[in-house]
């Protein structure tokens, strides 16, 4: 089924919103009590985001953009001619055009976001930019399973964009399965691009996501206001902190909320009881040496081809084709 999409027109497969309540209820009853990071982005949230990639601290979103500026023409070669290329994330598209100017003949666009009006802004400008490009639009959530349009033009393979090194936002063995869908999804002679964040000094990493502007503590505390605005929940804001904390063991930078005093929050008929020093874990954040990415994609069913990455070696951009 080809789909013509109008300006801007996207495909709408768009979630029904998932329920918030019963994940921080959940998420509270844990122990180590956890909120779950999709929750972030509202629109706040969303904005604050955008901050963080600014932030001089936070090396990851600069140091993508700068291995795509510079070796943009390699990875164009070697992702080859008239392409069909899947966006995942691709948000407002940044990376994505760098990419796309770089690239030989692409055939198709897919990106495929959760945001609605990103998606139809970046739709606009894509088609007045890329002309040539047939471009379809999906507002979907990519962490489940959803339908690809059907390109009206060929294309020589499918190949999956996946910038920002969203994938460290997931715990490894979830990283894999999501891998392995990545694969079935672009299929026989298809391929990944990938941004993925590198192991380094853990004190460059923990200040990235502690910086001095406290942007990401409002991002992190972001969370506890959209469960008293959402939630009719009572979280003293005066009494909670953020802090970031790099597990060495694990390979992760963790976000924490931690309670100042001995308090109590309440959320409907739920009461919880929060000692001073408690911890709410609201993120983990891998971070992978190269060898141990292709690792975990090779388990996925992906071969690795190449990796580029900055002379700081902070940050990788890995491209796998599909196992034969
Ligand atoms: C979206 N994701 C890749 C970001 C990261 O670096 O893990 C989210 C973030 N959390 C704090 N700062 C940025």
């Amino acid at each position: 089924m080809s789909l013509p999409l109008g300006a801007g027109a996207v495909l709408d497969r768009e979630p029904a919103s998932s329920d918030f309540l019963a994940e921080v209820i959940a998420g509270l009853s844990n122990q180590p009590r956890t909120l779950p990071c999709k929750f972030f982005y509202d629109e706040r949230g969303a904005a604050l985001f955008q901050k963080i990639c600014d932030l001089p601290e936070y090396y990851v979103t600069r140091t993508e953009l700068q291995i795509l500026r510079l070796q943009g023409a390699t990875i164009a070669t070697a992702l080859g001619t008239q392409i069909e290329l899947i966006g995942l994330g691709t948000g407002a598209g940044t990376k994505t055009r760098i990419l796309l100017e770089e690239l030989n003949s692409p055939a198709v666009y897919i990106p495929i976001d959760i945001s609605k009006e990103q998606l139809q802004r970046s739709t606009t400008r894509f088609r007045e930019i890329f002309p040539e490009l047939e471009i379809l639009p999906v507002c979907a959530d990519y962490l489940e399973p959803f339908e690809l349009p059907s390109p009206g033009r060929v294309s020589s393979r499918k190949i999956i964009y996946f910038p920002g090194s969203t994938i460290g936002n997931f715990e490894p063995r979830a990283a894999k399965i999501f891998l392995q869908r990545i694969a079935d999804l672009c299929g026989k002679d298809g391929g990944l691009l990938i941004g993925v964040d590198l192991q380094k000094n853990p004190r460059v990493i923990e200040s990235a996501y502690n910086d001095s502007a406290g942007i990401t503590a409002e991002f992190n505390l972001n969370l506890l206001v959209r469960a008293n605005h959402e939630l009719g929940a009572d979280f003293d804001l005066n009494h909670w902190r953020h802090r970031a904390i790099y597990n060495a063991a694990e390979g992760r930078i963790e976000m924490h909320l931690i309670s100042d005093i001995d308090q109590v929050a309440r959320i409907e008929d739920h009461q919880f009881n929060f000692p001073a020093g408690e911890n709410i874990i609201t993120e983990f954040s891998y971070k992978y040496t190269p060898d141990g990415f292709v690792a975990l994609a090779r388990e996925a069913g992906f071969e690795f081809v190449r990796m580029w990455t900055d002379d700081a070696r902070l940050f990788g951009v890995f491209y796998f084709t599909v196992a034969k």
